[in-house]
């Protein structure tokens, strides 16, 4: 018997110092130590041995157990170490490799100078109003004051996509849809594209502009002079400021040319300003009366004013572009600079 068992018990070490992984070592301790182990047999064949040697037998075979026990769990605890170098090794960084680079995403210059323009008008109370591409003739010409016979038409060339409607020419068709909408007092501000037959270095068919609208009891011309001069402080620079020339627009009466001090060289006279000091930055006036009356606002107690802001121009002036193609082109080389 003791022979017996010592035979069960080498080959047991055995086959345990040879299992591979923790699956075989499982095998091998349910072919001794499990219910139909060799070793469990020799349990249940107890009742075979003479009552007087059973104490003695019964050692030996909880010797072997133990002995093959704690191999087992030597065993597993090698295998399990094992293992977990294994683990480390595969995911082992290089923490001296040069990081892999990765390309930040950017917002467009145009869509810079578009949030830029909301924040300033939005922190003077300025609600955004956002229209549509498409127009009607009316919106965008006639109720500006600018009937089909008129000569401010040929200024815009107008895409037509019927008799009735086309592609917004200025972002001014939004005033008459806020004011048909809304009662005085109007405070908003209406960024978006328009489209205007027309292409060479500073002119692109497809354009942004920012229109701007105030409409309110005792609204004159000073009050516009005060946004626009907070307009180019914040845009431009704490030292300019703007001048207002007389111009015209249908829809404005006066109407006025607006010019900012050249932020480049403080009004000196350089290439950017063309040496005269001033760079004409957007259009504006106090709103026609005729206009807002055909909106059903009372003249007698409303006044308003608008402006009209070309948001490609400021970029470029901004950020020193000095062709409109290089906003559309989607050249990384040039976009990756402007980050304001
Ligand atoms: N809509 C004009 C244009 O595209 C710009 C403009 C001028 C807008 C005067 C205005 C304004 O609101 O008052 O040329």
């Amino acid at each position: 018997m003791k022979e017996k068992l010592q035979k069960i018990r080498e080959k047991a070490i055995a086959e345990i110092e040879s299992s591979q992984g923790m699956e075989r070592l499982n095998e091998v301790r349910s072919a001794i130590l499990g219910k139909k182990g060799e070793l469990t047999a020799v349990l249940k064949g107890m009742k075979d041995v003479a009552p007087e040697d059973r104490p003695k037998v019964g050692q030996w075979v909880n010797e072997a157990r133990e002995a093959i026990e704690n191999r087992l769990a030597e065993k597993m605890k090698k295998l399990e170490a094992e293992a977990l170098r294994r683990k480390y090794e595969s995911e082992k960084i290089d923490v001296t490799m040069p990081a892999k680079l990765h390309a930040a995403g950017k917002l467009h210059p145009v869509t810079q100078v578009r949030n830029q323009l909301v924040d300033i008008f939005g922190s003077m109370g300025f609600d955004v109003y956002e229209g549509t591409e498409i127009e009607t003739d009316f919106y965008n010409f006639t109720a500006l004051n600018i009937p089909r016979d008129h000569p401010a038409r040929d200024m815009q060339d107008t895409f037509y996509l019927s008799p009735e409607f086309l592609l917004r020419t200025q972002t001014s068709a939004g005033q008459i849809h806020v004011m048909e909408e809304k009662k005085p007092p109007i405070k908003i501000i209406s960024p978006g594209k328009v489209f205007r037959s027309d292409d060479d270095a500073t002119h692109s068919p497809m354009f942004c502009q920012m229109e701007g609208l105030v409409v309110d009891k005792g609204i004159t011309l000073c009050d516009l002079k005060g946004i626009l001069d907070v307009f180019v402080q914040k845009i431009f620079g704490e030292n300019t400021t703007t001048r207002l020339r007389p111009s015209y627009f249908p829809f404005t009466e006066p109407s006025v040319e607006v010019d900012v001090s050249c932020f480049q060289c403080g009004g000196k006279g350089c290439k950017l300003c063309k040496g005269t000091g001033w760079i004409e930055v957007l259009g504006a006036g106090v709103v026609n009366t005729k206009v807002l009356r055909d909106c059903g606002i009372d003249t007698d107690v409303y006044s308003g004013f608008a402006f009209g802001i070309g948001m490609d121009r400021i970029a470029m002036l901004k950020y020193g572009i000095n062709n409109i193609k290089l906003l559309f082109e989607s050249d990384l080389r040039v976009l990756d600079q402007i980050d304001d």
